[in-house]
């Protein structure tokens, strides 16, 4: 519901649902927050302005005599600097060569239902059942005549959502240096959550209170990046996964970001997200209108569970494309991890049929199949076919892995050029360069400049010839360096990409895009506007990934989340992991298998085929159900997942303290007097991981190095023990103490085996 209403302060604004509630008011031609976050009324709107209590001392009034005109103590949803609020601004312009404050007012309002106004809008927006406010403001700057100020709030189910315009209709050019998508003068203290790191190791959670000093959470490196996730929280202190208040922040953007908040005197917190303003000066010529990309800003009083599950919602229904939103994504077996760039026909048909054996549904052809691509350091920006590698070319390849049964997918980077390759050689000028410096090179590439016209008919033309010549059903876009831009040409560089992607994808809404850049450097909403899942890391660790995989959980829901099942010991880390915990991990997430099979032991088929079959029954409830992350002891972590029918849960360990400590397992939400069926996954063992002690319980006496163990380990299914239960929902939510777990005194099949790393997946349904 929007609602506007005419008071003697000022023209009111209520938006507002069940998820979240925001009040604003004009006053002094400005826009003042009465309130954001828990739902109210419009008539509370008295009672909350706060207006008129503060303003002293050496504040300047922007009403010459009216000493609550003091925009600086205002809380504010909007704001300037030089009219006295000198807290941070979120509009920088530059006319005639001089930095100038518009000194914008209130013009104009109107309520817009739909999609109404975006038609010729260059960034991707949500789509979905939603109306909008617009509101209108004109500058009094007699420096800035006939600019106007457009900004949107647009209410979504479940999340606010807001743009800012900047229209020129003067006969002279206005430059932009900062534009912010939204500005919010919260009330309170609060804790900010970011999710930061790098290439490997992305989305691992940080908390910093908010204080005095400006906390800024930004990306410079072109994309969206994986130092810093446009996304991030604001907590008050006692907010917990399950309680209190949390604010969540997101940026339809896939390029340079910028976020701060930063608290003042009088108690407000500003926050600030929008696009990244380092180096921006962006030019708007006469007629022309700048956009900022939308920014998302979710409530909620159920701490941060309760936080997540409303983006979660948002961006199941409104973010990921139509043909995708709420369809269960097919098992994959990408080829990367296993071949790298060595491979033949012969060998990935192999794969397919290997792959097929064990359930997976779509076979992806990773990076090496075109140019000379036999490393990284050629091909890319070429699309021929190697048919030394592949003598049927893709269209031959493609229909036999058809005809094995499986869809066929492929892998490409078509942002970036290799200088050895025919692309560089016939365009040297289509490089993507910063004016005056050498090029630089990442990965052994460069970046094409997709601000370029015949760049982006270049890469349209060639990928849309071969996703129609081979009959491809997924396309996996990578993207595997830093940007050597900032600025204006950073900007447009994202804007280019974002018209690629609507020009191949648009016409082909079947196909399946995944996004990748070196892992996680780019996920964000504005890829998954085409992209209904992304890669999340190049890490597919299971320990490493619970870290990726949590942070990411916050604010993307799994369905979006890449998670493959590779091969122990890890490439990157040389940690060995089981096979149960590797795929108890990948289950939150869209599902893949990453490794060569060829040579698999005999107990590894079996078991990855019973795992995919588990992941299939239960794949609906993991990539749509209800996602919470529960307490655990000693650095564990649970998720929780539930669907109509089940819940899910994972229990998973890093390093297992000695000692007879127990496990308790928490299930939260569930029905409190309903009984509950609690029950382990059946996971195998591996005979060797025994060693030497194997001589404890065998009457035998066997060389833990020897031939015997070795083939009782590919042969002999040894099952774990399984855990059962039965209780109510009261008693799950307060947690079950899960036994038998082994612990050195002994062993017997019924004992749960877990060491370091070991985890569970129990379901939990209810009993009959
Ligand atoms: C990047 C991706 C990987 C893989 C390689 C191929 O590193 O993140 O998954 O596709 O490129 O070169």
């Amino acid at each position: 519901m929007i609602l506007e209403r005419k008071t003697e302060s000022g023209t009111i604004f209520y938006i507002g649902n069940e998820a979240i509630g925001c009040l604003l008011q004009t006053v002094y031609g400005k826009l003042q927050l009465l309130h954001l976050g828990i739902p109210l009324f419009p008539e509370d709107a008295k009672a909350l302005d706060a207006s008129r209590l503060l303003g002293w001392g050496n504040d300047v009034l922007y009403e010459d005599g009216d000493p609550a005109s003091c925009l600086d103590t205002i809380p504010l949803a909007w704001s300037e600097n030089r009219i006295g609020d000198y807290r941070e601004s979120s509009i920088e312009l530059l006319s005639g060569g001089q930095a100038v404050s518009g000194d914008f007012v209130f013009y104009s309002s109107e309520i817009l239902k739909e999609e109404e106004g975006e038609e010729d809008s260059c960034m991707p927006h949500a789509r979905g059942t939603h109306e909008t406010l617009k509101l209108v403001f004109r500058p009094l700057s007699s420096l800035l005549r006939d600019i106007s100020l457009e900004l949107r709030f647009s209410l979504f189910e479940t999340v606010l959502v807001r743009q800012t315009l900047l229209e020129n209709r003067s006969e002279q050019s206005v430059f932009v240096t900062k534009l912010m998508s939204s500005c919010f003068d919260l009330h309170g203290d609060f804790r900010m959550s970011t999710f930061d790191g790098g290439w490997i190791r992305e989305m691992h959670r940080h908390d910093v209170p908010v204080t005095f000093s400006r906390i800024v959470n930004e990306s410079t490196n072109g994309s969206s990046s994986n130092r810093h996730n446009p996304g991030f929280l604001l907590s008050a202190a006692d907010a917990g996964e399950d309680s209190g208040e949390v604010y969540g922040f997101n940026l339809i953007w896939s390029g340079n970001h910028y976020g701060s908040a930063q608290r003042t005197a009088t108690g407000y917190t500003r926050v600030l997200q929008g696009i990244g303003q380092e180096d921006l000066c962006y030019e708007i010529v006469p007629g022309a209108r700048f956009e900022t990309p939308d920014a998302v800003i979710a409530w909620s009083g159920d701490g941060y569970n309760g936080l997540s599950g409303k983006m979660h919602r948002f961006v199941n229904s409104c973010i990921v494309p139509e043909n995708w939103r709420y369809r269960e994504r097919p098992v994959l077996y990408n080829s990367w991890e296993g071949c790298m760039f060595s491979f033949t026909e012969t060998k990935l048909l192999s794969l397919a049929k290997k792959a097929k054996k064990i359930g997976c549904e779509l076979f992806v052809l990773d990076d090496g199949w075109f140019g000379a691509r036999n490393d990284d350091h050629a091909g890319l920006g070429d699309y021929s076919v190697n048919r030394r590698k592949l003598p049927g070319g893709l269209e031959g390849l493609s229909r036999k892995v058809h005809a094995e049964g499986l869809q066929f997918g492929l892998w490409f980077e078509p942002e970036a050029v290799n200088p050895d390759s025919d692309c560089y050689r016939a365009h040297p000028d289509w490089v993507l360069s910063s004016p005056g410096n050498r090029d630089l090179y990442g990965r052994n590439e460069l970046l094409l400049d997709l601000t370029k016209k015949e760049v982006r008919d270049y890469i349209v033309e060639s990928v849309s010839a071969i996703l129609d010549r081979a009959a491809v059903e997924y396309v996996k876009w990578d993207m595997n360096r830093c940007s050597p831009v900032s600025g204006n040409k950073a900007y447009d560089y994202v804007l280019g990409l974002y018209e690629v992607l609507g020009r191949i994808f648009g016409p082909r809404p079947a196909i399946l895009l995944e996004g990748c850049a070196s892992g996680g450097n780019r996920f964000d909403l504005g890829m998954l506007c085409f992209a209904p899942q992304i890669w999340a890391s190049d890490d597919t660790d299971p320990i490493e990934r619970l870290d990726i995989q949590n942070g990411l959980s916050y604010l993307y829901p799994l369905s979006t989340v890449g998670a493959h099942i590779s091969a122990a010991p890890h490439s990157m880390t040389l940690r060995s992991t089981p096979m149960s915990t590797r795929a108890n991990v990948s289950f939150f997430g869209a599902f893949g298998i990453e490794f060569d099979l060829d040579g698999m032991q005999a107990v590894d088929e079996a078991e990855l085929k019973e795992t995919i079959t588990f992941f299939k029954k239960h794949r609906s409830t993991f990539q749509f159900g209800r996602f919470r992350r529960n307490p655990a002891e000693n650095g564990a972590v649970c998720w929780q997942v539930t669907g109509e029918e089940e819940t899910l849960c994972g229990l998973f360990h890093r390093l297992l303290p000695a000692g007879p400590e127990i496990e308790w397992l928490r299930v939260k939400g569930l029905e409190k007097e309903m009984r509950y069926r609690v029950e382990s996954r059946p996971q195998l063992l591996r005979v060797k991981q025994f060693g030497g002690l194997l001589k404890h319980i065998l009457p035998v006496r066997i060389d833990p190095e020897g031939a015997v163990l070795r083939i009782a380990d590919h042969h002999y299914k040894m099952m774990d023990g399984q855990y059962s239960a039965v209780c109510s929902g009261a008693v799950l939510a307060s947690g079950i103490p899960i036994h038998k777990r082994f612990s050195g005194t002994g062993y017997d099949p019924s004992m749960r085996v877990q060491g370091d790393f070991g985890s569970n997946l129990f379901t939990i349904t209810k009993e009959q």
